[in-house]
Order: C-alpha cells, then structure tokens, then sequence
C-alpha cells in the first residue's frame, strides 16, 4: 500500500518523509488556502518546493470546470515537474479532460468521487488513480469503507489499472481497513500515519527494557 500526505504544508510534508515511508503528496485548493498560498507564480512555486520533499507522485489540483481551461491549467501543471499528476474534479467536463489528459500520456487523479459509478467512470476514461473521498461519506452516515470494496471489487472485475486512492482519511482505523479492502494508495494527515505507530504494550514494553538495561551500567 503507498502512503500519500494529505497536505500543503511543507513541515508535515518533510516530517512524514523523514519516517522513510512517503510515497507522495495530495493537495486540493483547500490545503494550498490553509498554508496562505496565493497567486499563480507562488501556488506553481509551491507545487515545486514539495516536489523537492519527495520522491513520489504529487497531486496538483486545476480549478477550471471546463474542458479547455482544464486542458490548459492540466498541461501547464504537468510540465512544471515528472512528478505532478494532475488532479481533475469528477465532473462531465473532467472525465472528457481525463480522457485526453491519457491519450497524451498525462497522468491525473480522478477527485470528489463519492459513488462506484464515478469510479467506473474514471477507470474507463483512463484515470491513473480515483480519490474516493470515505471521511465525507461517513460524515453523513454513509459507507466510506463500503465505496472502496465497491469499486476493488469493480476494477478486479475488469482489471483496471487505475489505481484507488483512499481520500479523506481521517484516522488510522481508516487506513487499516482500507488495507485490508484492498486499496492501492491512501491519503490522511500525518497524525492517521502516526496513529499507527501506537500501542500501549508497546510504551509498557519499552519501559521495562529501558529500566531492566539500567542494570547493564552502559
Ligand atoms: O485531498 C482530498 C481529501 O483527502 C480531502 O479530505 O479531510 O477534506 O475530507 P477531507
């Protein structure tokens, strides 16, 4: 399973890939807002800075809604570094964008998918990766972790090749489970990588260790 940061912010960006375990980076205009990222020279810098972080894929979201300023904003987005993947909202205008964005070889991650239709939609349109949002749909009493065995059982079904970026990961429980349905990539804020770190036999361990080797006189 590859582990994205779901966040702008460089300090958690540097602290996750100083765990060893990063694989990449999603950002929404949301997260570029809460860092007071603003206009277009500095927002592209932005994109650049975190690209220096990490070695993996960075997604890079466009903020049109039609088919040629997402083509146009895609494009530009793309060829400011190998590692953005360009980010399109599941919208009738971004499925034709994703389509044309893989038939010039562009890579995108599929965004706001909340139903196994729209994924359907995007592995068909050619989406390197789709972003089912699970904190969303739980937050209105819906089945996050549902949607993500819909759409694993989908893509196995016809062997798609789009990966399934579990989004809107709000604690480790929803990265294990999303583990264990199968899912290819997860994105949630450091502290749901964190998280996992933790158990107590793990604290009440290490303190028996640490006290018992006092009597090593090292
Ligand atoms: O980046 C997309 C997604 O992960 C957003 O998460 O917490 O705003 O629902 P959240």
């Amino acid at each position: 399973m590859k582990f994205f940061i779901d966040t702008a912010n460089l300090a958690q960006i540097k602290e996750a890939q100083a765990l060893g375990i990063l694989d990449g980076v999603t950002t929404n205009p949301s997260l570029m807002a809460k860092e007071g990222i603003t206009g277009k020279e500095n927002i592209l810098q932005h994109y650049l800075d975190i690209c220096k972080i990490v070695e993996g894929d960075v997604s890079a979201e466009v903020v049109a809604t039609d088919f040629e300023g997402m083509v146009r904003e895609g494009e530009e987005l793309s060829k400011l570094h190998a590692q953005i993947v360009v980010k399109v909202p599941m919208i009738k205008e971004g499925i034709k964008a994703i389509k044309y964005f893989f038939d010039k070889g562009i890579r995108t991650n599929c965004t706001l998918v909340f139903s196994a239709g729209q994924a359907l939609l995007a592995a068909k349109a050619g989406a390197t990766y789709v972003s089912p949002f699970i904190g969303r749909l739980d937050d209105i009493s819906a089945d996050g972790l549902n949607l993500i065995a819909d759409i694993r059982l989908i893509y196995d079904n016809y062997g798609y090749e789009t990966q399934i970026l579990a989004a809107s990961i709000r604690h480790s429980m929803h990265i294990i489970n999303c583990a264990k349905l199968g899912a290819d990539v997860m994105t949630g804020p450091l502290s749901s990588i964190e998280g996992l770190l933790k158990h107590p036999l793990t604290d009440s361990g290490l303190e028996k260790f640490l006290e018992d080797a006092k009597s090593f006189n090292l």
